[in-house]
């Protein structure tokens, strides 16, 4: 296994708030596998931030009379105090409204020019006489020239559901005023994917043998079978990176092709805050590391076709254009591991309706592991999910607290009651307290294998199955009788079961992180399992903007046993979780829709 391991996450477009189903398509994989990739040894760089630019984010501007600048910079701040308090360790969450993003976009596109694989064509689009501007597909509306119906919009119908050639609407009409538009040539700079397609299907097949099957569907299948045809990276908007040639003035990068950007310009941004200019390198061009990308499945073909199709057709002339230095091709996608969707109480998820539940909203009630675990288990990793107030009551209450939190609790305190505070000290280990050791050890490779190869609902459903074992062990050991006959033969049990919750506290951290780090101090740990997470603010010429960022210095967990010592001090423990009443469920339900 690769020593680097870049992994990133989508970046959400700042024009909408975070809910269930965006968590666990892509930001809460990205962190589990993070964290567990930190705990394994590997230098890790986890990055992403907010896709700012484009017309989701000036279409909300433009309905709220903000302009984009507020709208992004708003939801940029939710974010981030979502994703921390979340406990999404970020190594850098930035945003794609940066001077370096502009600089590193730029470069990128300058790098396909000269290798030839841009080129310029004309078409015909809708033109806004009364502003004098090209209005993008989604400001114009007018008859639908399938079914009849007066309001499509240009880049679907909602009607018939078709999508359109907003070009061929009828009774055109802006969106913005009112105004009658008419079609004027434009032109465009194009990703030349007919003739990045060989390399792109080669680059594809030696990921045929690991990839994801939906991931390979949407990406290798379809190019064997529809082949693949330019794409217009530009667009006429002024809110976005400007296109960096002469006479091309007014017009700006597509917002797709700059923001798969941001996945080489934030570690470049990393490496800048820490100080190490070229430390990006080391993910990026060292050809040993690994890059994962998890996203949700709308999201794959800019993945695993796009994107490695920008990346195939810069070759060595990043490096040489950004920094006059050949630092050698950049690295392809590893890993796109794309999740399927999550749906609500048997609904799809809809913002603009109101049917979701909202992670801010959601942790104004209740705590971030609960959330994490919950939507862990249900995993949209191989098909739809479904978020179920019920199910996760009931998760929370038979798993979290009956299974795992109450192991941890009545061990902790009956130990800290009955041995002054302390790990007792046991003497030799029976068979049977050797064997419940060896079955939790073995979860050390077993889950750590799962969450090797993004199999994270897997991983979890071991870990909870060795804290089930542990259970049952301890029913059997029964110390709390033990101790009025023989409590030599209760240290033993107390201690193996001590020992046993210290290993699951590791095997559950990267899903339960912040339960897992208390449970930590109550075993009398000083030094945390993970780092810290905290927000920084960074100026540049385009003004300032607010980083997440994750600093491991303290960290001290690894993914091994425990090597608990007996007589070791520990802390006065609380419950880890807490159970919820059932009356919950109805309560949440009736906050939908
Ligand atoms: N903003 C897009 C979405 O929310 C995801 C962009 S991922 C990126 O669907 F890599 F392109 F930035
Ligand atoms: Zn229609």
């Amino acid at each position: 296994m690769a020593e680097h391991v870049l992994v990133t996450a989508a970046w959400p477009y700042a024009n909408s708030h975070i809910h269930v189903g965006n968590i666990t398509g892509s930001y809460l994989p990205a962190d589990i596998f993070a964290r567990y990739q930190r705990l394994a040894g590997r230098r890790v760089l986890m990055v992403s931030g907010s896709d700012a630019h484009g017309t989701p984010v000036t279409v909300r501007a433009d309905a709220e009379g903000k302009t984009p600048l507020q709208v992004y910079l708003e939801f940029h701040s939710s974010f981030l105090d979502l994703f921390q308090k979340l406990g999404l360790t970020y190594d850098l969450f930035t945003s794609t409204h940066t001077e370096n993003h502009f600089k590193v976009s730029q470069a990128m596109f300058l790098a396909l020019k000269k290798t030839g694989n841009l080129y310029t064509d004309r078409q015909k689009q809708w033109y806004a006489p009364s502003q004098k501007r090209f209005l993008p597909d989604r400001y114009v509306e007018g008859t639908c020239y399938i079914c009849g119906y007066p309001n499509a919009r240009g880049d679907q119908c909602d009607n018939c559901g078709n999508l359109l050639d907003a070009t061929q609407l009828i009774d055109p009409r802006s969106k913005i005023d009112g105004s009658t538009p008419e079609l004027l040539e434009t032109e465009h700079f194009y990703l030349d994917l007919a003739k990045l397609q060989p390399a792109l299907v080669d680059y594809l097949r030696t990921r045929e043998h690991f990839w994801r099957p939906n991931v390979l569907r949407q990406s290798l299948g379809q190019i064997l079978t529809e082949g693949l045809h330019g794409r217009a990276i530009t667009r006429d908007l002024d809110w976005g990176i400007p296109v960096p040639v002469e006479g091309w003035e007014g017009k700006c990068l597509y917002v797709w092709f700059e923001a798969v950007i941001g996945y080489l310009s934030a570690a470049i941004e990393w490496s800048q805050l820490e100080g190490q200019a070229g430390a990006w390198r080391d993910w990026w061009t060292q050809p040993e590391a690994r890059t994962y990308y998890f996203i949700g499945k709308d999201n794959i073909p800019f993945h695993a076709i796009i994107w490695p199709a920008q990346l195939i057709g810069t070759g060595e002339w990043f490096g040489k254009i950004f920094e006059e230095r050949d630092s050698g091709p950049l690295n392809l996608p590893y890993d796109v591991p794309a999740n399927e969707f999550m749906n609500l109480e048997g609904r799809k998820i809809s913002g603009s309706r109101n049917w979701a539940v909202w992670g801010l909203d959601f942790l104004s009630r209740y705590d971030p592991d609960p959330l994490r675990y919950y939507l862990t288990a249900n995993m949209p990793e191989t098909k739809d999910t479904d978020w179920d107030w019920s199910g996760f009551v009931r998760r929370n209450n038979d798993e979290l607290v009956a299974t795992w939190g109450n192991l941890a609790n009545r061990v902790l305190s009956f130990s800290y009651k009955h041995w002054d505070g302390c790990v007792p000290v046991p003497g030799e280990l029976r068979p049977e307290d050797q064997e419940i050791l060896a079955a939790v050890e073995a979860g050390f490779k077993t889950v750590g294998n799962f969450l090797n190869t993004t199999s994270f609902r897997a991983a979890l459903a071991e870990a909870m199955r060795l804290a089930t074992e542990v259970n049952k062990y301890l029913d059997k050991a029964a110390p709390w009788f033990e101790i009025k006959s023989d409590k030599e033969a209760a240290a033993k049990s107390i201690y193996t079961a001590l020992k046993a919750i210290d290993s699951l506290k590791v095997l559950f951290a990267p899903f339960l992180p912040h339960t897992s780090e208390r449970l930590h101090t109550y075993l009398g740990y000083q030094q945390p399992l993970f780092g810290e997470q905290y927000v920084e603010t960074v100026q540049d010429s385009l003004g300032e903007h607010q980083v997440l960022r994750y600093n491991p210095a303290a960290a001290s967990g690894k993914w091994a046993p425990s090597e608990l010592e007996p007589g070791k001090a520990l802390q006065k423990p609380e419950p880890l979780f807490r159970k919820l009443d059932e009356s919950v469920i109805e309560e949440e339900r009736a906050r939908l829709g």
